[in-house]
């Protein structure tokens, strides 16, 4: 099939096309070559390529950057989705775009399904669930797929962060202990996205590891594999204040993997190991 990629520098995008283009014809665009926020853009890329499918990676995903430039965030993630979503309907090619966590309010005490409300409580999460109505109203042919917690070859991302400060001697690193997700690789998403591929599902579907972990105990689990230079110790959401509020709660359940008898996601612990294992290998070879 003929895969095109918005987005297709940052860090999903790359990781999509490694996986995809073994078996696919992949062409990836990025913002210098197919500016989503030009309809022309999008669609002069659609008429040129003609994909089966379009994977939307291209976001504005500066979440502090976003709660003091909402014209940015909204520009991209709302307006550059509708044209992403128009152009899939006009010239035919399925849809898969991915959005986020921070759709939910994070208050819930439990894991968010597919059926929650959204409530999104930042610029960022507000854009992106814009961008979900956008793709619902105007590309039936269509998965929406909401991941977070997000790791991947190349960054950037907050375990190239910790891999970053954990190398230089200083003070015991803080990392917030009172917010929970599931630390995802993009490589877990990228093959579960080959799966869905084969199949002809639409839809909303939620894309995480399975397990837990605040980011203090995702920060101990890296410097576990990769000894770090220095400590790092818990610290709350309230000694890190950041522009845009974390959602304290970011687990989401998969409940239509489960609901299509779909083998569960990788755990997060085995996805980091791996991970991480090839990275050192690389390095050595
Ligand atoms: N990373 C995570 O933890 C995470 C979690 C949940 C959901 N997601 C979602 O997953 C998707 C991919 O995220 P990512 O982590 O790969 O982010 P990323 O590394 O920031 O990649 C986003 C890409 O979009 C490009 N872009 C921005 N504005 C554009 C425009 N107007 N036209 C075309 N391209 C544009 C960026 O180019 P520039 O570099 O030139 O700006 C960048 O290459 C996004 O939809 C994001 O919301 C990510």
């Amino acid at each position: 099939m003929k895969m095109l990629i918005t987005g297709g520098r940052g860090m999903l995008g790359r990781t999509l096309a490694r996986h995809l283009q073994a078996e696919h014809q992949v062409l990836s665009v990025d913002r210098n070559n197919c500016n989503i926020t030009n309809r022309f853009a999008i669609d002069l890329a659609c008429r040129n390529f003609q994909p089966d499918v379009v994977l939307h990676c291209a976001a504005m995903t500066d979440v502090d950057g976003a709660e003091s430039d909402p014209d940015a965030a909204f520009n991209v993630n709302e307006l550059g989705t509708a044209n992403v979503a128009a152009a899939c309907s006009e010239f035919d090619a399925r849809l898969i775009a991915f959005s986020t966590d921070y759709v939910f309010d994070g208050l819930l005490d439990r894991p968010y399904h597919e059926g929650d409300a959204p409530n999104p409580q930042t610029v960022y999460g507000k854009s992106k669930l814009a961008g979900e109505l956008a793709i619902r109203r105007l590309c039936p042919n269509h998965l929406i797929l909401r991941t977070a917690w997000l790791y991947g070859e190349g960054g950037p991302s907050f375990l190239h962060t910790m891999l970053r400060l954990g190398s230089q001697p200083g003070p015991p690193i803080k990392v917030v202990n009172d917010q929970v997700g599931n630390p995802t690789s993009a490589d877990a998403v990228a093959r579960r996205v080959l799966d869905l591929l084969d199949s002809s599902v639409v839809g909303t579907w939620h894309l995480t590891s399975e397990g837990e972990a605040t980011w203090y105990e995702f920060a101990r689990a890296i410097s576990r594999e990769v000894p770090f230079a220095r400590a790092v110790v818990p610290c709350t959401t309230a000694d890190y204040p950041r522009p845009a509020r974390r959602p304290a709660n970011s687990r989401l359940r998969k409940m239509q993997l489960e609901r299509h008898s779909m083998q569960p996601m990788e755990s997060w612990d085995a996805g980091l190991r791996a991970f991480l294992g090839r990275t050192a290998a690389r390095r050595a070879a």
